[in-house]
Formats: structure tokens, C-alpha cells, sequence
């Protein structure tokens, strides 16, 4: 059977549904009808095609909201579809992507030709975020309510801090009005210039430059006093410091709209993971201290922090190559995502699988809007993952979907991994081997 097959009625039959929207833990059955839910409970039509989901977990489709797919201009790194191609893989069902492109998603027209192919080539659905600044500059705002209105989720020079004061207040005032959700790279250059890894141990270490972690917080403290002044709905990209953590816990109670991810290596790795994977485990924010990871682990586990980003990062094997000093900044990360978070969050008892998955899911869709997903309520579109929690693997860079592997968790033993993908119904990703759950009913 052709599992792209969208049409007519299909059964995910009798895996362990986990929606935390509507606080459902239990093994039965999902109908899908055209594209959308149409009840958990055990199926009674007849259908066209079943899907066996047993030992599965089934579960509303997971929600990147901090991917690089490099195009425009970075091909050689990412496509929209090699970039959605692996988020499928990875169990992703919808990415937000970011505007560091060559040229920046700064105006319509470029925004436009990513939504273009993004409609006829990806593999899950793509959200482009709209730079902040003409250029990313960090100069003038963008034309926020026009590219909103031509379809920008959110606003972000990520890559970059916003470090001018007046320009970043110009920058929350005009998304005010119009609503926009803004995306901070919490970074203030001339804390962060030169560095390469986290400022301390490892730094002397390795004899090179640190990158401040205040850096980060003085950013973040200046963002929060902004929205004292008046609110707008603000979202910290990849939360790194207990410092921050603190922050956003501060900000949050007294009622700042502050939204805050962290992403998959935050949480897994220390910044004694570049002394092992070199170039590979360097990004931005720097991998941090052992008190900052826990920090971070513990502001997700209790709300402080919403929800898990990858910032899927890829870069070619050559720039990683140039060496630590001169390798760029990021690491990819849509096809680990789930099993490093699964073996750093559940397996430790931290969260229930129905924690992670609405830090994977539930929470991205609410920062972004996006009310149909991030749940198997009912009449909603049926985006929808399935996910095999017991399969052990180890990860080596030529499994990887992505065209960059330039992943810290090389070699890596993982637990869990995505056994299929469905986008408004259409299955977008099976796992090799699992081609047989897809069956037509003879
Ligand atoms: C990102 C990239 O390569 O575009 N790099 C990174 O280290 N995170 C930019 C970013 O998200 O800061
Ligand atoms: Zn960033």
C-alpha cells in the first residue's frame, strides 16, 4: 500500500496513545479522517488502512521551534528538504526556521520563496521566522506587520543579540500592535567576542578564548526590564546558564508574557563534551557548567523553561573541520532530539513520557499559536508521531538524514526512535523495517 495515501478513513490501532492536551495516557486506537482526528477510542468503521502501532507510543507530532534549514544560500549545509526530511525522521511534524539565511528572511519576497518551497518540497510543515532587523543588522526594525501578514510566526536575528538598547526597544514597540512573538538570541558581543567554548575550566584548558555567560543574562535582564516597561510576547532562544533560568523564573512570576526554551544539548552535555567531539560540540550558547545543566534540567521539569528546541544547526564536514578556534557555531540535532531527551529526562525519572512530549509538542504549539497542533483532540489535523521507546541504537554520522552530521552524540548509544511520521494524515517518514504496520485491510 502507499503509506502517502491521505484519503478516506485510517486506524492507528492500539499503541499507547499519550496526548497531554487532553490528559490521555492509555493503549487504544486513533481515527483519522481526511487528514484529521476524528476520536482516541476504539475504532468502529471499518477503515481503508490500518496502521499497527502495538508497543508504539502515539502521540501528537512533535514541534521544533528553532531549526536552521539554511536556505536560502546555505545549500551546501541544508535544504528545506533535507532539513524536513530529517525532522520527519526525527518525529517532527512542523519546524519554525530561522532567518540567518544568505539573504536574511527579512522582507516578503524572501519569505515568500521559502514558504514557496517549503509548500513543494517539505516533508512536515515549515513556519519561517522573520528577522528582527533589515539584514540582521541590528539597525532598523523590519516591516513587522507586513510580514506577518504574509505569514512570519515570529521575529528573531537569531545568530545574534540584539545589543543596541534604543534599536531593541524600536524593535519591541513595533511588534506591540501587530502581536508579533519575538525570538531573542540572548547575546551581548562584546562578551561573547572571540570565544569559543564556555569561559573557565575548559577555556584554560584548552587555552582558548571563553564566552562569557553573563553574556547571555545581561541580555535577558535588559529584555525583562523592556517588558516591565510594556508587554510583548518575548520567547529566550536556547536558555544555557542557571543565571538565565533564575531570570525567566523571576520574570514569569510577576507575570512577564516570557516564554523560555532550552535545547537538546543544553540538557544532555557539560562543556567537558568538547574536549571529546572537538569542533563538533561547539555552539552558541557554549555548552556550560554541570550547575548550569542542572539548572536547566530543573527550570524545564517545573515550568520555568516551556519547552525542548533543537537549534539544528548543520554545517559541512570541512568548516567543522577547521578546528575548534575556527570552526562555526551549531550542531544539528532534529534526529536526536527524542532519544537524547528521552534518555536524559524519562529514562531518569525527571519527566513521564507525557512530560516530554508536551515539552516536544503541547508547548511549542501554544509559544507559536498554533491551536490545531500539539494535541489528538477531535477535528484537529492529524499530525501525528510514532514513536518506539525500547529501540537501542547507536548513532553514527552516516545515518544521518540530514545533509550535515555534525551531532556531539556521534556514537552515542541512544534508547528510542521514531518508527513513522503523519502530516495532516500523510505518512512522511517510516522507519526502515517498519513497512509492515502499514496494511490495507484485504
Ligand atoms: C546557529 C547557526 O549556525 O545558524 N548556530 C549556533 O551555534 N546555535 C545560530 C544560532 O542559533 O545562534
Ligand atoms: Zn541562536
Amino acid at each position: 500500500m502507499d503509506p502517502r495515501q491521505s484519503q478516506g478513513r485510517t486506524v492507528i490501532r492500539a499503541g499507547r496513545v499519550i496526548d497531554p492536551s487532553q490528559s490521555i495516557d492509555r493503549v487504544d486506537d486513533v481515527t483519522i479522517v481526511d487528514g484529521r482526528i476524528e476520536s482516541v477510542g476504539p475504532a468502529a468503521e471499518r477503515p481503508d488502512r490500518t496502521i499497527d502501532a502495538g508497543g508504539l507510543i502515539v502521540c501528537p507530532g512533535l514541534i521544533d521551534m528553532h531549526v536552521h534549514l539554511r536556505e536560502p544560500g546555505g545549500e551546501e549545509q541544508e535544504t528545506i528538504e533535507t532539513g524536513t526530511r530529517a525532522a520527519a525522521g526525527g518525529g517532527f511534524t512542523a519546524v519554525a526556521c530561522m532567518p540567518n539565511t544568505k539573504p536574511p528572511i527579512d522582507n516578503v519576497d524572501t519569505l515568500r520563496a521559502v514558504l514557496d518551497k517549503a509548500r513543494s518540497g517539505a516533508h512536515c510543515r515549515v513556519y519561517p521566522v522573520a528577522a528582527m532587523t533589515v539584514g540582521q543588522r541590528g539597525q532598523v526594525p523590519v516591516d513587522m506587520p507586513a510580514l506577518k501578514a504574509a505569514g512570519a510566526i515570529a521575529f528573531s536575528d537569531d545568530g545574534i543579540g540584539l545589543d543596541d538598547d534604543r534599536v531593541a526597544r524600536a524593535v519591541f514597540d513595533r511588534a506591540r500592535p501587530c502581536d508579533a512573538l519575538l525570538i531573542q538570541h540572548c547575546e551581548v558581543a562584546a562578551l561573547s567576542a572571540g570565544g569559543c567554548v564556555n569561559q573557565g575550566r575548559i577555556a584554560e584548558q584548552l587555552g582558548v578564548a571563553g564566552i562569557d555567560p553573563r553574556a547571555e543574562t545581561e541580555m535577558l535582564a535588559r529584555d525583562l526590564d523592556l517588558l516591565r516597561g510594556s508587554p510583548v510576547r518575548y520567547h529566550v532562544a536556547h536558555v544555557s546558564t542557571e543565571r538565565a533560568v533564575d531570570l525567566v523564573r523571576r520574570g514569569k512570576a510577576e507575570g512577564l508574557p516570557v516564554t523560555a526554551e532550552v535545547t537538546v544539548h543544553h540538557l544532555a552535555l557539560t562543556e567537558d563534551a568538547v574536549l571529546r567531539q572537538g569542533a563538533n560540540a561547539k555552539m552558541k550558547p557554549p555548552l556550560r557548567t554541570e550547575a548550569d545543566v542542572a539548572a536547566c534540567r530543573r527550570g524545564l521539569c517545573d515550568g520555568t523553561i516551556d519547552c525542548i528546541a533543537t537549534d539544528h544547526a548543520p554545517h559541512t564536514a570541512e568548516a567543522k573541520e577547521r578546528g575548534l578556534r575556527d570552526a562555526p557555531f551549531g550542531v544539528v540535532g532534529l534526529e536526536t532530539a527524542w532519544p537524547v531527551s528521552w534518555g536524559v529526562l524519562v529514562e531518569t525519572g525527571r519527566l513521564d513520557p507525557a512530560g516530554l512530549i508536551d515539552r516536544m509538542s503541547c508547548q511549542p504549539a501554544r509559544i507559536l499559536g498554533l491551536s490545531d497542533q500539539g494535541t489528538l483532540a477531535a477535528g484537529t489535523v492529524a499530525d501525528v508521531t510514532m514513536l518506539d521507546a525500547t529501540a537501542s541504537w547507536v548513532l553514527s554520522a552516516n545515518s544521518l538524514i540530514s545533509k550535515s552530521n555534525n551531532s556531539p552524540f556521534i556514537g552515542r548509544h541512544l534508547v528510542g526512535r521514531c518508527v513513522a511520521t503523519l502530516v495532516a494524515g500523510v505518512c512522511r517518514y517510516v522507519a526502515e523495517g517498519s513497512e509492515g504496520r502499514f496494511a490495507q485491510p484485504g
